[in-house]
């Protein structure tokens, strides 16, 4: 049986590796090799790595890709996206250009406001709390003004606070639900810091209302946290364009290919089996974007399928029509992002992306994130109702086995060569590549 370890996180870096690769490798050597094959050979820049998380081993790579000739609102952006599905960023690119000859992508913020709650009990008359709540509201937030006077000073800062009784839901449970503007911070550290107040002085003020009872004094907080749920954090992206210049030279009608998209769109609107690999193709974009500029994924992913739900059964994010003969495809969707704070001032590939960019305000972030999600679902759509998916992943997917198997240039070259004209599968490459390797007689 293995042991436990007590004080793992006060061992150096190199007494961790050396538990774990004795712990649970066959081969120690091997594993600790593997782990320091990527470890920065700059000591300042491995040891930022190495502080980001707590009991850091080593780095774990993704790919950095671009997607160039994305024209959005008449301004033309090179975006990156960090994400290990191979046909990603080939797909987002194709999109782009298909839209950059078609007048390109138009976007809009909607809104901009974040949630935070500080939930907790009380057990007594709600008219005497909600008495409670008005008297208190301004001093809840007054007493937060060291933590609010930078980003007031900006013109953000709290927007409002408001007493929700949940009772209903659960016996004695009732809430401070506050909206916040965050400008192009994403906000979490400050929302957070902000309830944490409202909740110490909201507590602290019961004990001396004349109003309560010794019992009513006793209100006792259960959690502050923010929301990940930002349904008034919106943006919207589209595409339009004449219904015959959709496909230009493909061999397919527009009018074919609009009426067959639509229905593919119609589909994920009405069954959640499709709508949540549709959306799932559209996350592929944000997340690529979101995490290339240091945004925080999980969040935001938390945060669109809850907005996916909103109307009481998982939807399509995006929505296609037909009007006057023209063609519009577009989403409306909820994203908190950040271009200052949390690693976009630390990670020097994070700076990269977002110089890359051209330093974009939070706003100007949510509509190029949004154009990746919808370009994204564009160039999904297109294959699976045309050619079918598989076609493009399988070209993609052949270069990472002939990887797996260390294939040299020539090697693949000939087998690039080969597939074109052949199906690719796993069995098929490795046979393929078998034979090449065949030693010639
Ligand atoms: C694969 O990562 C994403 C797709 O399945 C999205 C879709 O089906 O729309 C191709």
């Amino acid at each position: 049986m293995r042991k436990s370890i007590a004080g793992f996180s006060k061992l150096s870096k190199s007494k961790k590796i050396d538990w774990i690769v004795n712990t649970y490798f066959s081969n120690a050597d091997d594993a600790k090799r593997i782990l320091k094959q990527y470890w920065n050979t700059d000591d300042k820049l491995q040891q930022l790595h190495d502080e980001f998380i707590e009991n850091t081993i080593s780095n774990y790579y993704l790919p950095l890709g671009v997607a160039p000739n994305f024209l959005i609102n008449d301004t033309l952006h090179t975006i990156p996206m960090a994400i290990e599905e191979s046909s990603v960023v080939a797909a987002a690119s194709k999109a782009a250009k298909f839209w950059l000859e078609r007048g390109g992508f138009k976007t809009k913020v909607i809104s901009t406001t974040k949630i935070g709650q500080v939930h907790f009990t009380y057990k007594g008359d709600f008219d005497k709390l909600v008495t409670f709540f008005n008297q208190v509201k301004s001093k809840l937030i007054l007493e937060t003004t060291a933590i609010t006077k930078n980003m007031e000073k900006r013109g953000g800062g709290i927007i409002d606070i408001e007493l929700r009784n949940k009772t209903a839901d659960i016996d004695n449970y009732y809430q401070l639900h506050a909206s916040f503007e965050t400008l192009d911070a994403m906000g979490a550290n400050f929302i957070n810091s902000c309830l944490e107040q409202f909740a110490k002085t909201f507590k602290l003020e019961a004990l001396s209302f004349d109003l309560f009872s010794d019992d009513e004094k006793e209100i006792d907080i259960v959690m502050s946290i923010l929301s990940n749920y930002v349904p008034n954090c919106l943006v919207r992206a589209e595409v339009n364009c004449k219904v015959e210049d959709l496909t230009e030279g493909a061999g397919i009608s527009g009018e074919a290919f609009a009426n067959k998209f639509i229905q593919a769109v119609n589909i994920a609107e009405v069954e959640p089996y499709r709508a949540v690999t549709h959306n799932k193709g559209i996350m592929n974009g944000i997340d690529a974007v979101v995490l290339a500029t240091g945004n925080d994924f999980r969040a935001v992913e938390a945060g669109v399928h809850a907005y996916a739900s909103k109307d009481g059964q998982y939807s399509s994010l995006s929505h296609a029509k037909v009007e006057n003969n023209i063609f519009t495809f577009w989403m409306e969707i909820p994203l908190a992002l950040g271009t200052v704070g949390g690693l976009t001032g630390l990670h020097p590939l994070v700076k990269f992306a977002l110089e890359l960019l051209q330093k974009p305000s939070a706003k100007e972030l949510m509509q190029i994130v949004a154009v990746a999600g919808l370009a994204q679902n564009f160039a999904a759509l297109r294959s699976l109702t045309t050619t079918g998916i598989q076609q493009g992943h399988m070209k993609m997917h052949l270069m990472n086995i002939l990887n797996q198997f260390e294939a040299n240039d020539l090697e693949k070259q000939t087998l690039v060569e080969h597939f074109k004209n052949n199906t690719v599968t796993h069995s098929a490459v490795t046979e393929a590549l078998k034979n090449l390797r065949v030693p010639s007689e």
